[in-house]
């Protein structure tokens, strides 16, 4: 069931031109948070920016120049919708702007509030590397195949199991595993994406740090799996997830140099490192060895060269509280084509060629419950 208002009114801009409208509607309750406001002006209107005073997430999805669709949530029991839109008009007569403001319903609500694309609880137990990868279908640049199998020795289905040798880290032979995988069901164009999976650290020893899988993203082509190992071409931006010492984590960020806010390189929550990748909110999680650790990182990208992307990262540890930080004004991306692609899981000792990252013991990680979720404001519509 949908419910509808309607709400009509003059505009009445100050300096002719410009538009600058607070449109107020009383609404039943959002109870499942999720709005679609559709604006008709009189007039062609170029709309500058739209903002709520009710938390959450306002997209516009739709701009056909007098006629517009903005989509939003928001964070608790709204009764009254207020949207100001700014924008700047031509010519002499001053728009008349409406606003229907549409709640979704509860069903439509639930299956648009996150979508899941692509979910992997388990891993089938076999040696056959190409059975074992099956769910990661469709994956690229696989390395590392010797190192993983997979155990139910944490867990009642299989994980999957990463080896790490003693003393291995970046630049030996065998050093953990990698890949990248692009779910077929990830549409294109996707700008705000939730990765989760639950981590398991046996027998660490963090040493100086290692990698975890994360996000990335990038053009279409192969350019979106180059931003690794010391490469930053500027098609790609990769955020994973660092362990460092004593298993503080990060999210390590290989993204564009150009068009960073201005106190970029003064930031306490950054630690630059041009040469390989940032390091951001560096401890704000700490993972644990020999326990089960659920980790998501969720990113929004920005609009491109301007820096208004953000990165958040949780841990939950068993039943206690989750742990979340976010770091937000980043440019991610300098181009409107590129868009978030996946997972790149990677996961090794290191750190470059420096002996100091190597692997204090023997040890593994198991992985399990892996899912990318497009949060609801992108799909919403
Ligand atoms: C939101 O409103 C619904 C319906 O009135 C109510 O059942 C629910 O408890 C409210 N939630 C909060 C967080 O206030
Ligand atoms: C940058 O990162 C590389 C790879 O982890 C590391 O070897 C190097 O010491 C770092 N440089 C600085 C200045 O921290």
């Amino acid at each position: 069931m949908l419910f509808i208002l309607i709400l009509a009114l003059t505009v009445t801009a100050g300096l002719a031109g410009d538009l600058s409208q607070t449109l107020c509607e009383h609404v039943p309750t959002i109870d499942l948070g999720l709005w679609v406001a559709k604006v008709h002006s009189s007039e062609p209107l170029v709309i500058t920016k739209i903002s709520s005073q009710h938390g959450g997430d306002i997209v516009l999805s739709r701009d056909d120049g007098k006629y517009f669709e903005i989509q939003g949530s928001a964070e608790y029991n709204v009764t009254t919708l207020c949207l100001t839109v700014q924008g700047v008009y031509r010519g002499d007569v001053k728009p008349s702007v409406t606003m229907d403001v549409n709640i979704l319903p509860q069903s439509e609500a639930r299956t648009k509030r996150a979508t899941e694309v692509w979910t992997l609880a388990s891993v089938p137990q076999t040696t056959d590397i190409k059975t074992l990868m099956h769910g990661f279908e469709p994956y690229h640049h696989l390395w590392g195949q010797g190192e993983l199998s997979a155990t139910t020795k944490h867990s009642s289905s299989p994980a999957l199991t990463v080896h790490y040798p003693k003393g291995s880290y970046a630049v030996t032979p065998q050093r953990g595993a990698g890949f990248m995988t692009t779910p077929t069901n990830l549409p294109d164009g996707v700008t705000s994406l939730i990765l989760k999976y639950d981590v398991y650290f046996e027998n660490f020893g963090f040493g100086w740090g290692g990698k975890l899988p994360g996000l990335y993203g990038g053009d279409k082509t192969e350019g979106a799996f180059k931003c690794s190992g010391g490469n930053n071409p500027g098609t790609c931006f990769s955020l994973r997830l660092m362990w460092r010492e004593n298993g503080d984590g990060e999210v390590y960020a290989y993204i564009p140099r150009e068009h960073q806010a201005s106190d970029f390189e003064h930031r306490p929550d950054i630690e630059l490192n041009y040469s390989y990748g940032h390091s951001l909110m560096r401890g704000a999680i700490r993972f644990r060895s020999g326990s089960w650790q659920t980790v998501t990182e969720e990113v929004h990208l920005n609009t491109p060269q301007q820096a208004n992307g953000r990165v958040k990262f949780c841990l939950k540890h068993g039943s206690e509280a989750e742990v979340c930080k976010e770091a937000t004004r980043l440019n991610f991306r300098n181009h409107a084509d590129y868009f978030l692609r996946g997972m790149m899981f990677s996961t090794f000792f290191g750190g470059s060629s420096s002996t100091h990252f190597a692997a204090p013991n023997d040890c593994h990680t198991y992985f399990r419950n892996f899912a990318l979720i497009i949060p609801s404001s992108t799909v919403v519509g």
